[in-house]
């Protein structure tokens, strides 16, 4: 379905994803004004902003800005500006709107938003990862007539986030139109109280609204619709709406043989409600629903579906990297397929509400998600953070996301705190556990409560409260083995783990001796450290963190521990730990900020994937002689041998709870070969080879054909090569990207931690040898050529396909 808007003289045609029947619903992310100097004048509907940026949202003003130290927002709030942005957007309803209740839904506009509609303020929302909606039907102008809408985006106080927040609308907006008599926005519950394998009970409690003065029979019509969109299971309600209320009819279904939702098999049914009156379909509405069961256990850890399993899980802020915080599906899909390419089969969306997209992609994908809602509740952690809005808005933004994401069937957990400074001192973090917990407990009883400590003795208020469900450790590795004697009877997760340190292609020698750095986590380090990086090995650390290895050794050893959420999955922006400007942007990932996996990415490999993995580093481009520490990860093979130019340098194996093996070799340049055996039959062979002087750029798309859809990205990687093909690992060669055809760029980066170029620009130097563009689709059926190139080196070209 098309819906069509006019702008001053433009028609924009903006396609409308149909819920169904008797409701509308259509992006509002095309065609808003944008400006950065802007006063209260912008409210006025007759305000003329034709001088204003034309841009469509999702939109991050931050990312478009310049790094430097001196933006209130710090380094480690990602050294980009922040300020006060104000958005306009004029459109007309066509006569299909006529006698609708109309909504604006806003996925997330960070921060400090109030939207105003042809003047009328609709509200303000200081929270700036939650989403919301406005009823904007009594505001609008009569049919045909023009609209506006203001939004104020105010992120000028600064410091309020302790990483990159974004700045703007940097999520979806829709424009939802109904009947009178309606399904409000999260207004259906599904849960799944009783799963086996011969038949689930579903129990779906829908909300009627009517916001007409007269009262409506109402027939409720809930249907349970299977991936092929087959009607499986239905039930029928009559509803006596009243007028100007709302009322809510709970039904129970019973759904024979269903497929399970597992993190291999993520199988997805619908729950579609209608609302029919006088046999007419007036309102439609879909929600998720994946039927499983889970369970935590004091002694067996988790269960999925009756199975015991580790939750396998990372923790990710909401940045894209290049893209900043605005929101783009494939963006996000793309960082989700690289993880779960890992093995990897949790997500924490630390330390806020997420995006919708990133639920629905778990959801499709297979992730378990700890779904956590604040980093600080009345104690500050930064001057100008949520804090300041807690009394007034905690309870409001904790219903609002249990809401929206309780019918998910990847939300495992719910987290209602990361690190809450009200663990420790006088006792207001008790009535506060508790008072959150009920608030969600009264609106989804089917999932587990925690709160992310990393205070994890007797003292801690939070644990003491009594209103966890499971006890959230934050690091304190030390203390796993100990957590059945020092909590009885309570159930365990690792709500954040790790925080080792590691730079992409970087190597301190030797790698047996591990760095701990910053050296105590309340000193900061100086200026003018020499390198500003970290080693690849498992040999850099914070003090409050372990090693990767340290860490899943525990973790796989005891049954009680249930699972862990390891910081984290993929660096992001800011919080450039251990190192001061102008380092921005983390060492944490287990990928980098490009997207480009670090070598500790084969070690959960070779441990959480069944397919045979074999990893040989660092690269081979060394000074004669230089004593190189050499390690594999590998799974499937009993034995590796090693080869230097042809000469065996012995084989190994892992022994007791090894997770690599290691050769320390005196470099001498040119092959380096791992092969791995098991029973003597050989598994996988790696090659490494000493690179010559970069000659060449070879571009790899990360897939073939992209549509032209505001949420779909290709992603083109560059690879520095010599004359034979071998990837020069420290190239830092400068890219420029062309497109020939009808794309365009969307971004750019390399991984580096320091690299303080735009990241909105189309050149970039290659860091450690690699880089990526974002590409978008302007036009469909057409072929977009990417171009690559580097001063004296031959052009890389990647051709794209848009459909
Ligand atoms: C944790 C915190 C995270 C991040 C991490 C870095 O204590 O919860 O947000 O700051 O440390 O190691």
């Amino acid at each position: 379905m098309v819906k069509r808007f006019i702008l001053g003289l433009i028609f924009i045609i903006e396609a409308a994803t149909s819920y169904g029947q008797g409701r509308l619903a259509a992006s509002f992310n095309k065609s808003w004004r944008f400006s950065l100097s802007a006063d209260s004048s912008a409210i006025d509907p007759s305000f003329n902003d034709a001088k204003w940026r034309l841009l469509d949202v999702p939109h991050d003003w931050s990312i478009e800005g310049k790094f430097s130290k001196d933006h209130p927002a710090t380094p480690g709030g990602g050294a980009l500006p922040g300020g006060v942005g104000w958005y306009r957007k004029t459109f007309k309803l066509d006569k299909s709107y006529v006698g609708k209740q109309v909504f604006v839904e806003f996925d997330g506009v960070y921060m400090n938003s109030e939207v105003w509609i042809n003047g009328h303020s609709l509200g303000v929302r200081p929270n700036g990862y939650i989403s919301f909606s406005y009823n904007i039907t009594p505001f609008l102008s009569p049919n045909g007539a023009s609209n506006v809408m203001v939004v104020r985006v105010d992120n000028a106080k600064q410091p309020n986030s302790r990483w990159y927040s974004g700045c703007g609308i940097y999520r979806n907006v829709r424009l939802v139109a109904t009947s009178p008599v309606y399904i409000p926005q999260w207004g259906v519950h599904v849960s799944t109280p009783k799963v086996a394998s011969s038949v689930a009970d579903v129990a779906v409690v829908t909300t009627v609204n009517n916001a007409s003065s007269i009262s409506s029979s109402v027939m409720l019509v809930t249907s349970i619709v299977d991936s092929k969109g087959k009607v499986v299971a239905s039930s029928a309600r009559n509803v006596v709406a009243s007028g100007s209320s709302s009322v809510e009819q709970p039904q129970a279904l019973s759904l024979q043989n269903p497929k399970l939702w597992s993190v291999e098999s993520p199988y997805l049914y619908r729950v579609r409600s209608e609302l029919l009156v006088d046999g007419k379909v007036v309102d439609t509405f879909y929600s998720p629903l994946g039927v499983r069961s889970f369970s935590f256990d004091v002694a067996k850890g988790f269960e999925l579906n009756g199975k015991s399993m580790k939750i396998n899980g990372v923790c990710l802020h909401h940045d894209l990297g290049c893209l900043g915080a605005a929101m783009n599906r494939r963006a996000l899909e793309r960082q989700l397929q690289i993880l779960k390419a890992m093995g990897c089969n949790g997500v924490r969306t630390s330390h806020n509400p997420p995006a919708p997209e990133l639920l629905q992609l778990c959801d499709s994908l297979g992730f378990i998600v700890m779904d956590e809602a604040f980093d600080m509740w009345k104690k500050q952690k930064n001057p100008f953070d949520y804090h300041l809005f807690w009394d007034k808005w905690h309870k409001k933004d904790l219903e609002d996301q249990v809401k929206r994401d309780r019918n998910h069937p990847s939300v495992m957990i719910w987290s209602i705190g990361n690190e809450i400074p009200e663990q420790w001192g006088d006792s207001v973090g008790k009535p506060i556990a508790r008072e959150l917990a009920a608030i969600v407990r009264s609106l989804d009883s089917s999932r587990p409560i925690t709160a992310a400590c990393n205070e994890v003795g007797q003292g801690n208020n939070i644990i003491q409260s009594g209103a966890l469900d499971l006890v959230g450790y934050n690091y304190n590795h030390t203390k796993f083995a100990s957590f059945p004697t020092d909590y009885p009877n309570r159930k365990f997760i690792a709500t954040e783990t790790v925080s080792a340190l590691q730079t992409r292609g970087h190597y301190d020698h030797p790698s047996d001796s591990v760095r701990i750095w910053p050296t105590r986590w309340d000193i900061p380090l100086e200026n003018g450290n020499p390198d500003f990086t970290c080693s690849s090995y498992e040999n850099c650390r914070t003090p409050w963190g372990a090693t990767h290895e340290d860490t899943w050794k525990l973790i796989k050893k005891h049954s009680f521990l249930s699972g862990q959420f390891i910081w984290t999955g993929f660096d992001y922006l800011g919080e450039p730990t251990p190192y001061p400007w102008p380092a921005r942007s983390s060492y944490f990932g287990i990928v980098d900020l490009a997207g480009f996996p670090k070598d500790v990415y084969y070690m959960y490999q070779s441990e959480w994937c069944s397919k045979d993995v074999l990893h040989l580093f660092p690269h081979w481009n060394w000074k004669e002689g230089q004593v190189i520490d050499v390690w594999a990860y590998y799974n499937n093979a009993d034995e590796v041998e090693l080869f230097l130019n042809g000469r065996s340098l012995g084989v190994k194996r892992k022994v007791a709870d090894d997770l690599h093996i290691s050769w320390r070799v005196p470099f001498e340049s040119g092959e380096i070969k791992a092969v791995s055996r098991f029973k003597g039959k050989v598994v996988k062979e790696v090659v490494r080879r000493t690179a010559g002087a970069p000659a060449k750029l070879v571009l790899t798309a990360d897939r073939a054909t992209i549509t032209k859809s505001a949420d779909d990205m290709c992603f083109v990687s560059v690879s520095v090569q010599d004359i034979n093909g071998n990837e020069c690992p420290n190239a830092n060669n400068l890219v420029e990207f062309s497109i020939e055809g009808n794309a365009k760029i969307e971004g750019v980066d390399n991984g580096s931690p320091t690299y303080l170029g735009s990241l909105k620009a189309s050149a970039i130097e290659a860091f450690k040898g690699k880089c990526v563009v974002a590409i978008k689709g302007v036009e469909t059926k057409s072929k977009v050529r990417v171009k690559a190139h580097a001063l004296g080196l031959e052009d890389g070209y990647v051709v794209i396909a848009i459909k």
